[in-house]
């Protein structure tokens, strides 16, 4: 962890500080939560940046917001966040894998409706927890192979493969048949719908997942985009419309 004792002495400031001090706070996180995610995260100085720049904005000037640290996104992350700004229709959109939710948080800027899988309870919570002013997500405790079930009808739907982030990394996608899920997803999108699928096929087994996913969707109007010297792929799957 960078910052050890400075995290250390936000910590204990955390745990004593008392509860009406403490959430007088604008913003969520709260200050001491910006800051000591701030510093563990990045180097002193970035990290004093971002905290100055944080407290200086904790003030009736600006409207209360969720005003998270800011995260370094890989390459298909990035691509995949500029495809769900241009996509023209925004009425509902689908995260299968919310994890630590910054997809969903993302979707929630864009689309009206916003529903969110992910089979582990932890991720469940961790996105529940950066909901502070977002009232248009709609969090599921299930299965990816299981969307179906709930009768929704999407303008976009995202799978971004692999593990929690920050977890014991135990349960990943590969092992719960993304290629069908992405199948059975496939006739949930609208006309002109689409899906993005984040895959990274580094990791132990991401490979033989993408394999089985193009496979799957062979038959599909899909694209493909490498990076990182082929480790990422970005899988963008198009619904014909029948205009
Ligand atoms: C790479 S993370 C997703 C990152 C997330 N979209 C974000 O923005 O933080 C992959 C997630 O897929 C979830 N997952 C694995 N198997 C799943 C399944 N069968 N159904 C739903 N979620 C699953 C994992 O629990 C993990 O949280």
């Amino acid at each position: 962890m960078k910052n050890k004792w400075i995290v250390k002495g936000i910590e204990d400031y955390q745990k004593n500080v008392p509860d009406e001090i403490h959430y007088r706070c604008r913003h969520r996180p709260t200050c001491s939560e910006y800051a000591r995610q701030a510093y563990s995260r990045y180097n002193f100085f970035y990290a004093s940046f971002l905290t100055t720049k944080r407290l200086l904005k904790c003030n009736r000037l600006f409207k209360p917001k969720y005003d998270p640290v800011p995260i370094k996104y890989s390459k298909i992350v990035k691509d995949a966040r500029k495809i769900i700004r241009d996509h023209k229709n925004k009425e509902l959109a689908i995260d299968a894998t919310c994890g630590n939710g910054h997809d969903t948080i993302y979707l929630s800027k864009f689309y009206r409706e916003v529903h969110s899988f992910d089979i582990q309870k932890l991720a469940i919570k961790r996105t529940e927890s950066k909901l502070y002013y977002i009232n248009n997500v709609k969090l599921y405790n299930d299965d990816f192979n299981n969307i179906p079930n709930y009768n929704l009808k999407a303008d976009l739907i995202i799978f971004n493969l692999g593990f929690l982030p920050g977890s014991n990394r135990k349960v990943k996608t590969q092992d719960y048949t993304p290629e069908k899920a992405i199948r059975k997803c496939y006739d949930l999108l609208n006309d002109d719908g689409i899906m993005i699928i984040c895959s990274y096929r580094a990791h132990d087994g991401g490979m033989d997942e993408f394999n089985k996913i193009i496979d799957e969707i062979k038959d599909l109007n899909y694209t493909v985009k490498e990076k990182y010297k082929n480790k990422e792929a970005l899988i963008v799957i198009k619904k014909e419309s029948h205009n």
